[in-house]
């Protein structure tokens, strides 16, 4: 190999780790000049096949190529090395003053109303009922006709509804102003027996410290063969007991009037005030939590069921209320105000999820 020939070379590979952007690179500039196999160290061989005096001036002159080479690796590998630090510290970079970020099972909670669905869904589960579902846009017929409330008849005023605007036919569709219609909706669709519950939104337009425009019920029905207004009243009774954690909580069943039922009767239940805290299952007093009665005839030949053969119970729960009652909560309208505050104090954590085994609210109130 001529001079010529190794200043070239060593030109090549000085260029070569100039170029080299990233250690990997300059690693592979280093295997090809003075690897085993390299470049650099084919030239170092190529001394052996020399005569003494060209020997004598290559010698020295390519050692001192591959020293200078090898220089110029490790000077370069510290400036890589440098900028990937650099590259690394500032993509790393950590924002002291940022809060500590908290695990989100820990700071996030399950509103009182989520809660109280999944408590009184575990209930019911327990008990052998499905749980139902309809849609809270709901037309005329499922709200109203179906219900046994005719067109003219008083309890559509009574209800405060919320209604579209009407098609070209005239027909408005409405907020469902309760979770009757997903019996009817039920029924329809499937085959007696029926064993459900269906909680749910419903509107009405009313706003006061105990009514919200939005609130949320529980629907409840049975109908089979033999079911009586016994078997209500001890599924309202076992109901509440459980609800409220308490061994036993009589109820008492007030005459009352609901299109969709007969014989309609409002719920009550035993309780009684100890200072501010309201005692379930003990005392004189009756607080209503609902209504109730045997399902309508009509109603079940709307839903397409045969009413000679088949009877059964209806049951309407407010469920905001049950979760005022039972955790607490004094204005309604909190619920909705959608404050943080809040919900930190009456929320419910995500994990502790409601079961009869596990219990319903043996757990401490997230908030607490
Ligand atoms: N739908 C009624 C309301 O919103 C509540 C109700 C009463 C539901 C009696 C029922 C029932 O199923 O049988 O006020």
């Amino acid at each position: 190999m001529s001079a010529q020939d190794s200043d070239s070379l060593e030109q090549q590979i000085l260029s070569d780790i100039d170029a080299a952007t990233d250690l990997a690179a300059l690693d592979a500039v280093r295997v090809a000049a003075l690897g085993k196999k390299g470049s650099v160290s084919a030239l170092l061989k190529t001394l052996g096949g020399m005569s003494p005096e060209e020997r004598q001036i290559n010698g020295p002159k390519f050692n001192q190529l591959r020293d200078r080479l090898a220089q110029a690796i490790e000077t370069r590998k510290a400036v890589l090395e440098g900028a990937a630090l650099q590259a690394r510290l500032a993509s790393e970079t950590v924002d002291v003053t940022l809060p500590t970020q908290n695990d989100p099972l820990l700071t996030g909670r399950i509103h009182p109303v989520s809660q109280v669905m999944d408590e009184v869904s575990a209930i019911f589960a327990d008990m052998g009922f499905d749980v139902a579902e309809g849609p809270d846009i709901e037309t005329d017929f499922y709200n109203f006709t179906a219900l046994n409330i005719p067109e003219a008849h008083p309890a559509r005023q009574m209800h405060d509804t919320f209604y579209f605007p009407p098609d070209e036919a005239g027909d408005r569709l409405l907020l469902r102003t309760h979770t009757s219609p997903v019996q009817v909706r039920t029924m329809e669709a499937g085959d007696a027996p029926f064993r459900f519950i269906a909680p749910g939104r419903t509107y009405r337009c009313d706003s006061d410290q105990t009514h919200t425009p939005m609130f949320h019920q529980v629907e409840g029905l049975v109908i089979d063969e033999t079911t009586h207004l016994g078997h209500l009243k001890w599924t309202l009774e076992a109901f509440l007991a459980a609800f409220f954690e308490v061994d036993n909580v009589a109820i008492r069943l007030r005459p009352s009037y609901f299109p969709f039922t007969e014989p309609s009767m409002e719920i009550d239940m035993q309780c009684h005030l100890d200072g501010a805290r309201l005692v379930v299952g003990e005392g004189v007093d009756w607080m209503e939590i609902g209504g109730s009665g045997m399902v309508h005839p009509a109603v079940l030949n709307y839903a397409g069921i045969d009413a000679t053969r088949l009877q059964g119970f209806a049951f309407g729960m407010g469920l905001d209320r049950l979760a005022m009652l039972k955790y607490g909560m004094p204005d309604l309208r909190a619920f909705f105000d959608a404050d943080l505050r809040w919900l930190k104090h009456y929320g419910f954590l995500p994990l502790d999820v409601p079961g009869l085994t596990g219990g319903l609210s043996n757990r401490q109130m997230a908030g607490q």
